[in-house]
């Protein structure tokens, strides 16, 4: 109880493929009150724009404010039409990237072997990859949960040091509960959080204690307490309901 203390709240959106460089502009240049809010307790927030508004929130937002990208490449540079690499986003001054949410490994092949790659140069860059797990609807109906979420945590984070994992960010998001409003109960969530955290302390050992594990998935201000007040989550990754500034304001305000 007392190390789950010790580790600091985390909110974090993810706009998905949302809002142009205009309206992600709008939002941060609105963001400074909250931001400070969230400092004062304690709490830290970020949100994950598109590649394109990377680099006009992180010059309008408030710096108390995380700010990630959805996804990056592995190699720093080269033939590969369309991505971005970690040099670019630290150019930006972007320390956070999202790696396998659920869409990326549905629509982009995005499987564990590739989020370890990535993950391995962002832990070489002093980065924080966000991991993402999470068990289809029919692996859950299977009963599938642990055997899937277990695999996703031991093969994306193989071979790494209790020191990499330092700064790791996990979140749990059951793919059935991702921006359908089926949102997993809060039992479900402590249950898998809390076997996430029994795997990388396997794994890593007591750092385990340290390594946040967020829930993600149909997450609103209306549950938003709920989850948080479980032992073994640290936060929340937020897709639908951190896009307007309100509903954003709103999930901080209901945690504090
Ligand atoms: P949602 O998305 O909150 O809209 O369900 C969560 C996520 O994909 O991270």
């Amino acid at each position: 109880m007392l190390l789950h203390k010790m580790r600091k709240k985390l909110l974090l959106g993810n706009w998905k493929m949302n809002k142009l460089a205009s309206e992600a502009k709008e939002f941060a240049l609105a963001s400074a009150p909250f931001a400070a809010l969230a400092k004062k307790n304690n709490i830290e927030i970020g949100v994950a724009p598109t590649y394109l508004s990377l680099a006009t929130v992180k010059e309008f937002a408030s710096k108390d404010m995380i700010v990630a990208a959805q996804n990056v490449h592995f190699m720093d540079h080269g033939a590969y039409t369309g991505e971005v690499s970690v040099p670019m986003l630290k150019e930006f001054g972007i320390d956070w990237v999202i790696i396998g949410h659920s869409e990326r490994r549905a629509y982009d092949n995005e499987t564990n072997q590739k989020c370890h790659d990535k993950m391995k140069v962002l832990f070489e860059n002093n980065m924080v990859p966000v991991y993402c797990v999470g068990e289809t609807l029919a692996e859950f109906e299977a009963g599938q949960t642990k055997a899937v979420v277990g695999r996703q945590v031991r093969e994306g984070l193989a071979d790494f040091s209790a020191d990499d994992v330092k700064r790791l960010v996990v979140a749990y998001e059951p793919v059935w509960s991702i921006g359908t409003g089926k949102n997993a109960s809060s039992e479900i969530a402590e249950d898998i959080c809390g076997f996430v955290r029994e795997t990388l302390r396997d794994m890593f050992g007591s750092v385990a204690d340290e390594i946040r594990v967020l829930y993600g998935g149909s997450v609103k201000p209306v549950n938003v307490k709920e989850y948080l007040s479980c032992p073994n989550v640290d936060g929340a990754l937020v897709g639908g309901a951190s896009l307007k500034i309100e509903s954003f304001e709103e999930l901080l305000t209901n945690i504090l």
